[in-house]
């Protein structure tokens, strides 16, 4: 049986999807959700049997911890073996919103949510309906993003139903998602602390709180050690079609470029932002604002989009070098792997 969808775009469909959600979630299921960066895969995080079906969902390999989903800064507290004064401050100017926080984890987290590890990621998303299934509940919820493991992350609850519909009883429709990318992710028992992973709330922001910080991507160029979060050593956020990254002059120099590529014009979509390429020769060109909060709201539903048309080659305009845009490059850095 496909998995059932609710809606929740009137008060009371809202209220009925919620007492449905957490009926289920309390039955130890798993139960697709919105929240503001990606929709997520959720169970009971207190529940190492409910966790267990996340991953057989997901196809998930057992090393790569789950991040745990709170609705307030206690319920976090609740957590956590420790809450550092740094995690007052950034839960402080970043929660409820897309920021995990690592941090060594309390006994009551079963080790299948961390995946053995000393750790636990915490985040309290923004998204109301996750907000209120977790007060609803009063546990906390772990939740990948509820995608096929490797593949792209769902922003809409359409995107999960044709990756999991199959595999789950229930997806809640909580609309597009607002951010649109995962979120940060950062490392709090190291000191200072570390990005593990880039996101809207970017380094710049979380400097001016923390006062240091150190990205991952800079302690692997130089060696120091291994990359601290398993998930993203791996193929991540991938589409179906081939993607590469592109700079062109216009339609001519685009064509010239692709023609070296070997690739079928007809098959190729294009997605661009500043330099927009006539459509003649592409599947499609499809254009997002020049603007990162934009760009990253649209970017993956556009991804998806293009393999449901049955893309060969995906090309995307490449992207600013600046710090709003640095998260967004990365996904597509690992899309194009
Ligand atoms: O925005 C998000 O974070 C979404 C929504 C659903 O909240 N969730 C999400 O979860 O993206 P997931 O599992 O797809 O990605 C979580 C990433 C993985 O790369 C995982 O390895 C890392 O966070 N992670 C989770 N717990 C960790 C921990 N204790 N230590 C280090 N990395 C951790
Ligand atoms: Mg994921």
């Amino acid at each position: 049986m496909p998995a059932e969808v609710l809606p929740t775009h009137t008060p009371v469909l809202f209220a009925a999807a919620i007492q449905r959600a957490a009926e289920l979630l309390r039955a130890g299921e798993v139960v697709a959700l919105p929240t503001e960066t990606v929709y997520g895969l959720a169970a009971n995080a207190l529940d190492a049997a409910a966790v267990a079906q996340i991953y057989e969902a997901k196809g998930r390999p057992a090393h790569n911890p789950i991040i745990v989903h709170v609705a307030s800064v206690e319920m976090a507290q609740r957590c956590v073996a420790d809450w550092p004064a740094t995690a007052d401050k950034l839960a402080g100017a970043f929660w409820p919103g897309p920021l995990t926080l690592v941090l060594r984890r309390a006994k009551e987290i079963p080790e299948i949510v961390t995946a053995g590890g000393p750790t636990v990621g915490v985040r309290w998303p923004s998204h109301s309906f996750i907000q209120a299934v977790i007060r609803d509940c009063g546990f906390p919820l772990a939740a990948p993003s509820a995608n096929v493991s490797t593949r792209l992350s769902p922003t809409s609850a359409d995107h999960v139903h044709k990756q999991l519909g199959e595999k789950i009883r229930l997806i809640v429709d909580g609309g597009q998602s607002q951010v649109g990318i995962e979120s940060t992710v950062v490392d709090l028992t190291t000191e200072p602390p570390t990005v593990l992973r880039p996101g809207m709330i970017h380094e710049e922001s979380l400097i001016a709180v923390t006062g240091d910080l150190v990205s991952s991507q800079r302690k692997m160029r130089h060696g120091w050690e291994a990359l601290r979060s398993p998930g993203l050593m791996e193929k991540h956020y991938a589409p179906t079609a081939k993607l590469v990254l592109l700079n062109w002059r216009d339609s001519t120099d685009l064509r010239h470029q692709l023609s070296t590529l070997n690739s079928q014009l007809s098959t190729c979509h294009v997605v661009a932002h500043t330099n927009i390429p006539s459509g003649e020769s592409f599947a499609r060109v499809s254009v997002i604002p020049h603007d990162a909060e934009a760009f990253a709201r649209a970017i993956y539903a556009e991804l998806h989009r293009c393999d449901e048309a049955g893309a060969d080659l995906i090309v995307v305009e490449a992207l600013p070098d600046a710090p709003e845009w640095r998260a967004i490059a990365d996904r597509l850095r690992r899309a194009a792997a």
